[in-house]
C-alpha cells in the first residue's frame, strides 16, 4: 500500500506531471506514486476540500513543486509551464467533490467542474501536452438500472441526479473528444486517508471509524443496495495507465472508461467484512434509507481492461483488512 511501503527513491526526472487536486484524498495518493516511480510532479490545490496534511509524505520531496491556486485561474497551465517547461501529462482531479454542496451551488459547480476543466484541457492541448487524464465519476450515469453499467449508457438523455454528476458528464465528453484526453469514470474509491469526519466521504471510512470506536455500524435502508468499491491503489494505477506511464501497460486511445472492480458489494456484506476484520461486536443498526440514494451500482470495466493490461488487484476483503490494521 502506498503510504506504508518503503522503497528506495529512484532518481527524479524533470517535472513532467501536473496533478490538480494534489491535496485531496486520491490526488495525494497519485502524487505519492508518481514520485515513487521517479516522475517529477507539480501539484495544484486551493484547499477548498483538500488539506496540507494529505501532502505531508511528499511536500519536502525535491521532485515535487506545489502551487496553491484555483483551477479556475486564467491561463493557469501556461503560467506554471513557464517555470516547469517539461510538463507533458496533466492529471485533472481538482473539483467540487461534494454532491450535496453541488445541489445548492449549481452554477459554481458547472463553472469549476465543467467550464474550468474545458479551459485547462484547451490550455494543455495548445501547450503540446501529450496526455490529459480527467477524474470522471459514476455519478455521470444518474440512476442507471442496467447492470453492469457500460460507458455508452451515459448519453445526452441521461438525467444525472445532481449538478455534480451533470458537470462531470459534460466535462468527460469534452475530454474524451479531444485528441489527448482520457476520462476515467470512477466508481466508489476507498482507501487510507479518506476523511471519515466529512459527511460526504464514503461509507467505508465511516464504517471503519465506527468499528474502531466499537460503535454499531449504521446501515441506511435494508443494506441490500450495492456499490462497486475500488481501492485507491488500483485507481492510481488506472491513472498512470491512462497516461501511458505504467511500464508495459498499453495506453488507451482518447475516450471515456469505467474504473471499478466489476463486482458489486452490498452494504450488509460490507458491514460483515468490516465487523470481522475489526472485531467489532456490536449488532448493526438499521436507519431510514438516505433520500435520493441509488440502489445498485456496478461497473462494466471491459472497455479499459481489454485495451490496457490494467486490472483491479485489491479485493474488498484485502483492502479492508489492510485499513483496519492501520
Ligand atoms: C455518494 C455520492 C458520490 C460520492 C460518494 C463518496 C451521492 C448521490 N453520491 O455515493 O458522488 O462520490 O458518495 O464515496 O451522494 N451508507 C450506510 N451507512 C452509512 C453511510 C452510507 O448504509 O453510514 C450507505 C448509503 O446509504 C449508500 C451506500 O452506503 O447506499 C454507499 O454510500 P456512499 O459511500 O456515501 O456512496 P454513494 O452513495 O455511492
Amino acid at each position: 500500500m502506498i503510504r506504508s511501503r518503503e522503497r528506495s527513491m529512484p532518481a527524479i526526472s524533470a517535472m513532467n506531471c501536473l496533478v490538480t487536486g494534489a491535496a485531496g484524498f486520491v490526488g495525494s495518493h497519485l502524487v505519492d506514486e508518481l514520485l515513487q516511480r521517479g516522475f517529477g510532479v507539480v501539484g495544484v490545490d486551493n484547499f477548498f476540500s483538500g488539506n496540507r496534511g494529505n501532502m505531508s509524505a511528499f511536500i519536502d520531496n525535491p521532485g515535487f513543486s506545489f502551487f496553491e491556486r484555483s483551477i479556475a485561474e486564467n491561463d493557469l497551465i501556461s503560467k506554471i509551464k513557464t517555470q516547469h517547461p517539461s510538463l507533458q501529462h496533466c492529471f485533472h482531479l481538482a473539483a467540487i467533490v461534494s454532491v450535496p454542496y453541488s445541489l445548492n451551488h449549481e452554477s459554481e459547480t458547472l463553472a469549476i467542474n465543467y467550464r474550468a476543466t474545458v479551459a485547462l484541457l484547451r490550455d494543455a492541448q495548445r501547450l503540446g501536452f501529450s496526455s490529459f487524464v480527467f477524474a470522471g465519476s459514476a455519478a455521470e450515469y444518474g440512476n442507471e438500472t442496467r447492470l453492469p453499467i457500460r460507458e455508452e449508457y451515459a448519453g445526452n438523455q441521461t438525467r444525472q441526479l445532481s449538478p455534480y454528476g451533470r458537470a462531470k458528464y459534460l466535462a468527460s465528453g469534452e475530454v474524451a473528444a479531444s485528441a489527448i484526453g482520457v476520462a476515467l469514470r470512477f466508481f466508489n474509491i476507498y482507501g487510507p486517508g479518506q476523511d471519515p469526519d466529512n459527511p460526504y466521504s464514503g461509507v467505508i471510512s465511516r464504517f471503519l471509524q465506527m468499528a474502531g470506536q466499537n460503535l454499531p455500524l449504521t446501515i441506511h435502508g435494508n443494506g441490500r443496495q450495492t456499490r462497486d468499491f475500488i481501492h485507491v491503489t488500483d485507481a492510481v494505477r488506472a491513472y498512470l495507465t491512462a497516461a501511458g506511464l505504467d511500464g508495459g501497460a498499453k495506453r488507451p486511445p482518447a475516450g471515456c472508461y469505467n474504473i471499478g472492480t466489476g463486482e458489486g458489494t452490498s452494504i450488509r456484506q460490507l458491514a460483515r467484512i468490516i465487523r470481522n476484520a475489526s472485531g467489532n461486536s456490536q449488532p448493526v443498526e438499521f436507519h431510514p434509507a438516505r433520500p435520493g440514494d441509488i440502489l445498485y451500482s456496478r461497473a462494466d470495466i471491459r472497455r479499459f481492461t481489454a485495451i490496457t493490461q490494467w486490472s483491479p488487484q485489491v479485493t474488498i476483503e484485502k483492502g479492508i483488512a489492510f485499513m483496519s490494521r492501520h
